[in-house]
């Protein structure tokens, strides 16, 4: 499958191949389905959810929201993929054996989701020993579906939502923005749940917002990442996102042309995530390195 999303909008699934990763163009059409999925089912839920527990701080909520996308996500999976490993949010790694493993976050941005803001989606990215191939971000609330393979191009569909069997129009390609210095960026960021890690953040983004045209803090990381690979924003940096938040999200934006990565050749990861095309993310790392990001390590 070269355009993600095509035909029917909504991927064609895969076939059952436990221990074989099979084809990346199977792992796509599964991923970008199962994401879909997941986002009309939580669209579907009307009012407000049920905060069913707390994570890291009292702030940082688990819903009945999330616990219900990540089982669909998982049972999706499994009726086609039943030897992979999947790795979710909520439910933790599972499975063993197979080349295959998923990285999922059924609900990133829950806090958008708790207070009804538009900026929220599903996040599933399939791993082949070690290596992000396929990943799906959907966010209901624009019907978008952003996919990309390893190798592939990043895409943006529309009318996933509400696909019902009529041919969708067909996928954009996505291009980050590229030739934009650091003073006119305009830089997507996040925070952590916990005070102290925060406090630090803050005082990050206090040293960076005068050096750029202005700071965006959206809400969720998977879709700050899926901006990147619009041009929606020109640059990302966080620090403290886990796998799930990025993984689908970062191939996304490094199929656009951005570079993803951490501080000092590091890979991308909890320690510090950055995106951007080339130029612009050294620039930006150059700054984030100048003040320490990391120090409440
Ligand atoms: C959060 C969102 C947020 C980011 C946090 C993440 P969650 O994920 O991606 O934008 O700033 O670091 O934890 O908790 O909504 O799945
Ligand atoms: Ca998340
Ligand atoms: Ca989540």
């Amino acid at each position: 499958m070269s355009e993600p999303g095509a035909g029917d909008g909504v991927g064609r699934g895969g076939a059952s191949h436990p221990g074989n990763p099979g084809n990346p163009g199977d792992l796509l059409e599964l991923a970008c389905r199962v994401a879909v999925a997941a986002g009309r089912l939580l669209i579907g839920r009307g009012g407000r959810p049920e905060v069913v527990a707390t994570k890291s701080s009292p702030t940082d909520v688990v819903t009945e929201a999330d616990r219900a996308a990540e089982a669909l996500i998982r049972d999706l999976i499994g009726d086609v993929r039943p030897g992979d490993r999947i790795l979710g949010e909520e439910g933790g790694e599972t499975g063993s054996g197979s080349g295959v493993r998923w990285i999922v976050d059924p609900l990133d941005g829950t806090v958008n989701y708790l207070y009804g803001l538009a900026d929220w989606a599903v996040s599933v990215a399939a791993e082949v020993d070690g290596t992000v191939v396929a990943g799906a971000v959907f966010v209901p609330r624009r019907d978008e579906l952003y996919s990309a393979g390893l190798g592939g191009g990043a895409w943006l569909s529309s009318g996933a939502l509400d696909w019902r069997g009529e041919d969708a129009a067909g996928p954009a390609k996505l291009a980050c923005n590229a030739d934009v210095p650091l003073d006119r960026a305009l830089v997507a960021t996040g925070f952590g749940y916990e005070a102290g890690r925060r406090l630090v953040q803050g005082e990050v983004v206090a040293g960076v917002l005068p050096r750029v045209r202005d700071i965006r803090r959206g809400g969720s990381a998977a879709v700050d990442l899926c901006s990147v690979a619009s041009g929606s924003v020109d640059a990302y940096y966080e620090r403290g996102v886990n796998l799930w938040d990025i993984a689908a999200g970062a191939l996304i934006a490094s199929e656009a042309g951005a570079r993803v990565t951490g501080l000092h050749g590091r890979p991308a990861g909890p320690s510090m995530t950055m995106a951007a095309a080339p130029p612009l993310l050294a620039e930006l790392h150059d700054l984030l390195a100048s003040m320490d990001p990391e120090r409440d390590g």
